[in-house]
């Protein structure tokens, strides 16, 4: 990857900052969305016209918040897909030589690790949705992967769960991992993949 005439030191192209910010702004609406759509559908307490406690709600707001899940889902996944292949065919920008090698190893490890969980998570999601057998969204059809089969259904989407929460961890070490960059070491990492230069 080439030094950009702009900086004075190397930095990621603007396409490989752009893939970055816009996966960071696309998951910070879906792992809302998908906590929010399964508390209303499943945990939210609510009364029905016939006056009657009940919990977990499935109305049309429900079926949309799911729909919108599934097609920003299928949106991040093809957005990663494109993103590792610009990644594996572009590079990266050499590591800053002020890291200690250790360190350096450690984030080659998370980075990759959040590509691998940026695929799986969606793809667990698509693959439950293909089991439970809700190939639509908005309208839309989406192909079937799988047999139907609403029982394993529920095995998947757990997984989906779980790849989700360890990502949302991995992402969390990643950003920890960013302020200690600019506020503890001080040194100009963080800048490589920021938006636009700042000093
Ligand atoms: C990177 C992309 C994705 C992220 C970060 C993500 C995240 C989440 C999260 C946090 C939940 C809530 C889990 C819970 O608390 O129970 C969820 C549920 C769900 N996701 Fe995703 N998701 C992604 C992609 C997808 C895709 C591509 C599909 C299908 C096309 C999908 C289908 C679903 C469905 C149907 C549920 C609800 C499962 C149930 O009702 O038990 N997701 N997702």
């Amino acid at each position: 990857m080439a030094q950009h005439r702009d900086y004075d030191i190397p930095v990621y192209s603007p396409a490989a900052r752009g893939f970055h910010w816009l996966t960071v702004v696309l998951l910070l609406i879906q792992f809302p969305l998908g906590m929010y759509m399964t508390y209303r559908g499943y945990q939210m307490v609510y009364t029905d016209p016939a006056g009657e406690t009940k919990t977990g709600l499935f109305d049309a707001t429900t079926g949309n918040l799911y729909d919108g899940h599934k097609l920003l889902g299928i949106t991040i996944l093809s957005l990663v897909v494109l993103r590792l292949f610009y990644r594996l065919t572009a590079g990266a920008p050499p590591s800053d030589n002020s890291v200690p090698p250790a360190l350096v190893g450690i984030s080659h490890l998370t980075h990759w690790s959040i590509y691998l969980l940026l695929l799986a998570v969606p793809i667990a999601g698509y693959i439950g949705v293909s089991y439970y057998g809700a190939l639509s969204a908005f309208g839309i059809p989406l192909p079937a992967v799988t047999a139907k089969d609403e029982k394993f259904s529920e095995q998947v989407f757990a997984y989906h769960e779980y790849l989700g929460w360890a990502l949302l961890a991995l992402i969390a070490l990643h950003f920890a991992a960013a302020i200690y960059h600019r506020a503890v070491r001080k040194d100009r990492v963080v800048e490589r993949m920021l938006p636009k230069r700042i000093v």
